[in-house]
C-alpha cells in the first residue's frame, strides 16, 4: 500500500503501461455547467442550525458557502414551507391562511441571506413539498386552481425580493409528486407577467418521465421549462430527456450517511452524473444534517450540526469532496466534449474537465471510487471494478499552452489505522510539453487546475458535545414574533412565537405577569394541508424536543384553547417516538386535556387509538397548567397544581423518546412556560409544588413503591 508521502505525480516520458487521456477543446465543447448545490429543507433539515451560538453558526455557514473555504456551494436550494411534514419536520408557510402573508417565519429566509452574504453569486432555488390546505381549494391537490397556486408561489418569490433583496433563480413544481402541464404553463405566464422572466422553471423534481416526453410533444410546455430536474438518477439519463435539448440536473441526489462511503458516493456522482448522464448540476439532500439523530435519514447531509446547546458540529468528508469541484469552477463554465477530457477511465473511475467562459482556465477532476466504498442510499449500483492505474494527460487545443497545474488530492481511507487525506494541496506542478502522468490509487480524487485560489479552510475545534441540558425551561420571551423556538422540531402542524400583548395574561400559571412582551408558542394550522406524506393523516399537531433516549421525565406546560378556531384539546407527552412521515402513528405517553369538554385522556399514541385512561378534568377557561411525570411504568398527571391521575402504564407503552407538546386536532392553541426535568428532579418538583401529592403520598405508594427508584 502506498503511504501518503508516496503519492506520485510525475512528469516524464510516456511509459508503456499508461493510458492516454486527451484534454482538448478543438472539436467543440460539451454542456454548460450549472453548479453544485445543497438542499435545505425537505424537510426541516436545518432546524437545529439556526439555534447555534453565533460563533459556531458563522463557522458552519463559512464551511458551506464561503468561496474558497469549504464546500463553497454554487446553488442553495430551499423548501418553500407548506406547514406539513416533509421528512424530518414541517416548515412554516408564508401564508398559513389565504387571508394573511408573513415573510419572517422559519429559517430558510435567514439561510438564504447568510449564503448570499458569503457568496453574492450563489444561485437560489425554491421548491414546495406541501401546501397549506387552502391552496388545495377544497381538494388535496395544488393543481385544482392553478392560478391560486401560482400566486402563492410568486408571493414567496416577491417576498424574497421585497424583504430580503434575494433574487430567486429557479423554482420547481411539487417535490416528487405529480406535476401538471397546465399549472406549469400558468406558472410560467404569471412569472413573466410579474416581472420574473429570469426565474427559470425546473421540472419536475421526480422522474425523467413523463416530463421529458411531454416536453417533446408540447412546444408551449417546452418553452415554459428550462431545466429537467430528476432525483436519484443513478448517474443515468434517458434518450427522450437528451432529445429535449434542455439542461438536465440531478436536482436532488446523495442522501447518504456522511461517513467516507457517503463521501465516495458523492465523489462518484459529482463526476459521473455528467460523464454518464449529461447532468450539469447535482444537488445534495441535504445541505447539512441539523435535525435530531432519531429522525429519519440521520446524518444524510454534507456535514453534521445537531447539537446546538453544546455548539458541537462536524465537518464531514463530503464537504472536502465538494470542494474538489466547487472551488475551481463556477456556474457558466463549460464541460469539455466526451472523450476530450470527459470520460470513464480505462482502469475504472472517471474524469471531467471544465473550461472557464474565456477558456483561460481549466479544471480537471478525477475520481477512482470503488464500488463498495461509494454506495449511495439509492438506486442500486451494479458491480464494477477499479484498479490502480497510470494515466497520461495530454493537453491540446487552447490548453496546450498550459505550463502549470495546481493539484489537490484526497484519498478516502476505510482502515481505522490509516487517516484519510482530505483536500490536500499538493501545490503547483509544471506541465512539460503539454503532458503529465499520474498514478491513480483506489478511492482517490484529484483536482488539476490552472486556478491558484483554492483553500482548505479551517477553524479551531468546536466545543465537545454534551447531552441536552436538564432541567430545561422555555418562556418564549427571548424570540422575535414568528420565530420557531430553539430545539423544538415540529412534526405536524406549525408552531410559532406570537405576542399576546393585546390579550389577557395567563390566568392560572401565576408565573407570567401581564407585559407588553408576553410571548407564547402558537399552533397555527387550522385545516389539514395539501400533504407530502402520511404524517397529517393523524389530524393532530405535535412538536418534539430533547433526546430520543429519555425514559423517566417530568414535562409541564401552560396551554390555552378556547379562542376562535381552537384546536380540539392540547397535550404534553414523554417517550415520544416514530416521527417524520410516520408521525401519524407516533407513540409515547400522551396526556391530553380537552378544556371545553372538561375531560382528559392518557394515551399511548398521538392518534389516541391506545387509550390508557380517561376521565373528568376540572379545566378552566383560558390557561391550564398540564404536568406529566413518567417514571418506570408509572405516570402521574397534574392539572393546575392538582393531581389528576396516577396510573400504571401498560407493558406495550413506548419506553423512551422525546418530550412533546401539541394539539388533538388542527386549530389554534397557545403554549407557555414549558419545562422538562429528569425523573428524580421531576418527582421532587412535584412533591414541593403539589400539596395533594404530599398529602396523598400514601395513596401513591400503591404506585411508587419505596425503593423502586
Ligand atoms: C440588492 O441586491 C443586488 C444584487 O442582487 C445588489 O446589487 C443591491 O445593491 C442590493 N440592494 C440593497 C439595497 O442591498
Ligand atoms: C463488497 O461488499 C460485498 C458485500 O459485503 C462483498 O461480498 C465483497 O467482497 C466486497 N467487495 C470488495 C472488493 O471488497
Ligand atoms: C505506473 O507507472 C510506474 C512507473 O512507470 C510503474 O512502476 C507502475 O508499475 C505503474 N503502475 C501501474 C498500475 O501500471
Ligand atoms: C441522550 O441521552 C442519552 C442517555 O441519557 C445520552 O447518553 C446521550 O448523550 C444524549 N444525547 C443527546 C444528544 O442529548
Ligand atoms: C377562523 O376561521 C374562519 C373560517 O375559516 C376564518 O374566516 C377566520 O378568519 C378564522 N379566524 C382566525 C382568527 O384565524
Amino acid at each position: 500500500m502506498l503511504r501518503q508521502s508516496m503519492v506520485i505525480i510525475f512528469f516524464m516520458c510516456v511509459s508503456s503501461d499508461t493510458q492516454i487521456i486527451t484534454i482538448d477543446d478543438t472539436g467543440g465543447l460539451g454542456r454548460r455547467f450549472d453548479g453544485i448545490g445543497g438542499l435545505s429543507g425537505g424537510g426541516a433539515t436545518s432546524r437545529l442550525l439556526v439555534n447555534y451560538p453565533d460563533k459556531q453558526r458563522n463557522e458552519i455557514l463559512d464551511y458551506l458557502f464561503q468561496p474558497n473555504f469549504g464546500a463553497s456551494l454554487h446553488i442553495l436550494k430551499v423548501e418553500i414551507g407548506g406547514d406539513a411534514q416533509s421528512t424530518d419536520g414541517t416548515e412554516a408557510s408564508h401564508m398559513h391562511n389565504s387571508w394573511e402573508e408573513n415573510y419572517e417565519r422559519g429559517y430558510e429566509w435567514w439561510l438564504m441571506v447568510e449564503a448570499k452574504k458569503r457568496n453574492p453569486d450563489i444561485k437560489l432555488y425554491g421548491l414546495p413539498w406541501a401546501f397549506p390546505g387552502w391552496v388545495g381549494a377544497g381538494t388535496r391537490s395544488p393543481y385544482t386552481n392553478p392560478e391560486m397556486t401560482a400566486t402563492y408561489i410568486i408571493k414567496w418569490i416577491q417576498g424574497a425580493l421585497k424583504y430580503y433583496n434575494l433574487t430567486i433563480d429557479y423554482v420547481g413544481i411539487w417535490n416528487e409528486r405529480s406535476y401538471d402541464i397546465k399549472y406549469t404553463k400558468v406558472l410560467r405566464q404569471m412569472l413573466d407577467k410579474s416581472g420574473f422572466q429570469n426565474v427559470r422553471i425546473v421540472a419536475a423534481d421526480g422522474n425523467w418521465t413523463p416530463v421529458s416526453t411531454d416536453i417533446l410533444k408540447d412546444a408551449e410546455l417546452a418553452s415554459a421549462i428550462d431545466i429537467i430536474g430528476v432525483h436519484y438518477p443513478g448517474t443515468n439519463t434517458i434518450a427522450d430527456a437528451v432529445a429535449t435539448g434542455k439542461q438536465l440536473w440531478a436536482s436532488e441526489d446523495y442522501s447518504t450517511f456522511n461517513d467516507n462511503v457517503g463521501a465516495g458516493c458523492w465523489a462518484r456522482i459529482l463526476n459521473q452524473n455528467y460523464v454518464n448522464g449529461d447532468m450539469t448540476s447535482t444537488i445534495s439532500w441535504n445541505l447539512i444534517a441539523s435535525y435530531y439523530s432519531a429522525l429519519p435519514y440521520d446524518r444524510d447531509g454534507l456535514m453534521t450540526a445537531n447539537s446546538p446547546w453544546s455548539g458541537y458540529y462536524r465537518v464531514e468528508s463530503p464537504i472536502w469532496i465538494t470542494a474538489h469541484t466547487t472551488q475551481f469552477t463556477s456556474p457558466g463554465w463549460t464541460y469539455l466534449g466526451k472523450k476530450q477530457g470527459v470520460q470513464f477511465l480505462p482502469g475504472g473511475g472517471s474524469i471531467v474537465s471544465l473550461a472557464s467562459q474565456d477558456r483561460m482556465d481549466l479544471t480537471v477532476i478525477i475520481e477512482t471510487m470503488s464500488h463498495n466504498h461509494s454506495l449511495c442510499i439509492r438506486p442500486f449500483l451494479p458491480p464494477y471494478e477499479v484498479r490502480q492505474q497510470n494515466i497520461t494527460i495530454q493537453l491540446k487545443g487552447t490548453f496546450a499552452k498550459v505550463q502549470k497545474l495546481y493539484v489537490w488530492h484526497s484519498k478516502l481511507s476505510f482502515d481505522d489505522q490509516q487517516p484519510s487525506t482530505l483536500f490536500e494541496n499538493l501545490g503547483p506542478f509544471h506541465v512539460v510539453n503539454g503532458e503529465l502522468q499520474i498514478y491513480l490509487g483506489i478511492d482517490e480524487i484529484y483536482t488539476l487546475t490552472t486556478l491558484a485560489t483554492g483553500q482548505k479552510g479551517t477553524y479551531t475545534d468546536p466545543p465537545a458535545p454534551t447531552p441536552f441540558p436538564l432541567p430545561y425551561m422555555e418562556t418564549f420571551e427571548e424570540y422575535k414574533e414568528n420565530a420557531e423556538p430553539s430545539n423544538f422540531a415540529q412534526q405536524t402542524g406549525s408552531f410559532e412565537v406570537i405576542s399576546l400583548k393585546y390579550l389577557s395574561s395567563p390566568v392560572n400559571s401565576g408565573v407570567m405577569p401581564f407585559s407588553s412582551s408576553l410571548h407564547v408558542l402558537r399552533q397555527v394550522v387550522q385545516q389539514p394541508p395539501v400533504a407530502w406524506c402520511d404524517a397529517e393523516n393523524v389530524k393532530a399537531s405535535i412538536n418534539i424536543i430533547g433526546n430520543s433516549s429519555w425514559t423517566d421525565l417530568y414535562v409541564q406546560v401552560d396551554a390555552m384553547t378556547g379562542q376562535v378556531n381552537a384546536s380540539d384539546g392540547v397535550f404534553v407527552a414523554t417517550r415520544v417516538a416514530n416521527l417524520g412521515c410516520e408521525a401519524f402513528e407516533a407513540v409515547g405517553v400522551f396526556f391530553f386535556l380537552f378544556p371545553d369538554k372538561k375531560k382528559y385522556e392518557v394515551t399511548g399514541d398521538l392518534a389516541r387509538t391506545q387509550l390508557i385512561a380517561n376521565g373528568n378534568a376540572d379545566a378552566k377557561t383560558g390557561w391550564n397548567t398540564l404536568g406529566l411525570l413518567v417514571k418506570n411504568n408509572l405516570a402521574v398527571g397534574t392539572l393546575n397544581g392538582q393531581e389528576l391521575f396516577g396510573l400504571m402504564l401498560p407493558e406495550k407503552t413506548s419506553k423512551m423518546g422525546f418530550a412533546a407538546l401539541g394539539t388533538g386536532s388542527f386549530g389554534i392553541a397557545d403554549f407557555d412556560n414549558f419545562q422538562i426535568r429528569d425523573g428524580k428532579d421531576g418527582e421532587n418538583y412535584l412533591i414541593n409544588k403539589l400539596n395533594t401529592y404530599k398529602q396523598k403520598k400514601d395513596d401513591f405508594n400503591l404506585y411508587f413503591k419505596p425503593g423502586q427508584y
